[in-house]
């Protein structure tokens, strides 16, 4: 089903009193192009799900970091693959909370998650990828999944989810496009510090729930009061509520358009309660979920996906960070200075940087004393020079533009 969002600047509402709008926020800046779509799944028809079929989703995981903090360890990733295949197979410890006349409409979604073995050029991959960047945050404008842009190309959307975990910008935990979606930004973003449920974490979104809520997105899922008040979520058993929930009401919790007694899903993954406080899709919306999957349907193309299976695999993982990772000179073409800066203090310290031109005429040492530093060039004639880092097992060498200013 297609549905079309209304995006009457909830977030600017939501931020104010101090919630969390990513997936909206996006959707309102890219219109409603993103849902509405002129893509068809013009690609042959592939087989359809089988009815208690346990669809199994590839994911590769985008580190894009600029401090050691952004640079999530794989135990972290780990964690929250675990707590995706919890979830989504209702597998999660605290399911034993969802309110007993809610329980009858958890549902097990018989969707799981496995992290990538094969990488789009056939190679072996561990699914994760640690790439720094010199952004030190991203908006939700999408920078994040291009290289060009300083963040990292997704990978073929049609075989593998990509999600990218980077420092977002603000309160925004992460976001989402929908289902239908152009190939180059399909997938979830999602804050460095609310992912997975080991290392360092920033309750009260330290359950990992946030990967959980944005992949509904993925699937076709809606807030559950529509992005509306006491709007439409397009599923028949998640009752209306007025607005969004945050924190953790107690239950029951009505609003103005409660249907009984009960009130509000308030524990649903598809509010915007805290972590602890969520536990249940229905099975409304896993219908929905596994929709996207049948033929026809955008995700269809995952039940082909063989990129878990590591013996479709050949050749060495693609090494990590090339050897200049960890240090960046830009801008280039420069003007009228450099920022040399490394990933981390203990690195840059000590270290002397050097300046030659084409001929080998040296222009410029300079030793550095913290992770960024910033040369005055603007005397040095345009042209071509070439930036050495000395004192470095390997020293590493930058070849740079100098070209007019273009101030009058
Ligand atoms: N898209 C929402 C946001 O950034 C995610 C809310 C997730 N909620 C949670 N408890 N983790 O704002
Ligand atoms: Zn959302
Ligand atoms: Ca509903």
């Amino acid at each position: 089903m297609k549905f079309i969002f209304t995006f009457i600047c909830w977030c600017c509402v939501i931020n104010a009193i101090g919630q969390r709008c990513g997936t909206t926020d996006y959707l309102g800046q890219h219109g409603a192009s993103i849902i509405t779509g002129t893509t068809t799944n013009t690609e042959t028809a592939g087989r359809d799900t089988l009815k208690n079929e346990v669809i199994v989703i590839p994911v590769v995981i985008h580190i894009v970091y600029h401090n050691n903090a952004q640079n999530i360890s794989n135990e972290q990733v780990l964690s929250q693959l675990e707590v995706l295949n919890n979830d989504y197979r209702r597998l999660n410890a605290d399911n034993a909370r969802t309110p007993v006349p809610f329980a009858s409409l958890a549902a097990d979604t018989r969707i799981t998650f496995c992290l990538a073995k094969v990488d789009p050029n056939g190679r072996h991959t561990t699914g994760i990828i640690h790439k720094y960047t010199k952004a030190e945050l991203f908006l939700s404008d999408d920078e994040m999944k291009f290289s060009s842009k300083g963040g990292d190309d997704a990978w073929d959307s049609k075989k593998y989810l990509n999600i990218w975990v980077c420092n977002l910008f603000g309160r925004t935990l992460g976001y989402s496009v929908l289902p239908g979606s152009p190939s180059n930004t399909d997938g979830i973003v999602i804050q460095y510090n609310a992912f997975g449920t080991t290392g360092t974490l920033n309750p009260p979104f330290n359950k990992g729930r946030t990967a959980t809520h944005e992949i509904g997105h993925w699937l076709g899922l809606r807030h559950l009061w529509g992005d509306a008040v006491c709007g439409n979520d397009g599923i028949a058993d998640t009752p209306p509520q007025q607005s969004s929930n945050s924190n953790c009401p107690s239950f029951p919790h009505s609003s103005s358009c409660s249907v009984n007694s009960f009130g509000d899903m308030f524990m649903n993954y598809m509010d915007f309660t805290d972590d602890d406080c969520m536990n249940m899709f229905t099975h409304g919306q896993k219908n929905e979920m596994r929709g996207q999957f049948a033929t026809g349907g955008f995700r269809n193309s995952f039940l082909n996906s063989t990129v878990c299976d590591s013996s479709n695999a050949q050749g060495d993982p693609f090494p990590e960070d090339d050897i200049n990772a960890g240090i960046s000179v830009y801008p280039n073409p420069f003007t009228d200075q450099v920022i040399i800066s490394y990933k981390n203090v203990s690195e840059a310290a000590g270290k002397t940087i050097k300046l030659y031109d084409v001929t080998g005429k040296l222009y410029l040492t300079q030793i550095l004393k913290s992770s960024k530093t910033s040369i005055s060039v603007a005397n040095l004639p345009n042209g071509i020079y070439f930036l050495k880092t000395e004192s470095d097992v390997k020293p590493k060498i930058f070849k740079l533009i100098k070209q007019p200013s273009n101030r009058f």
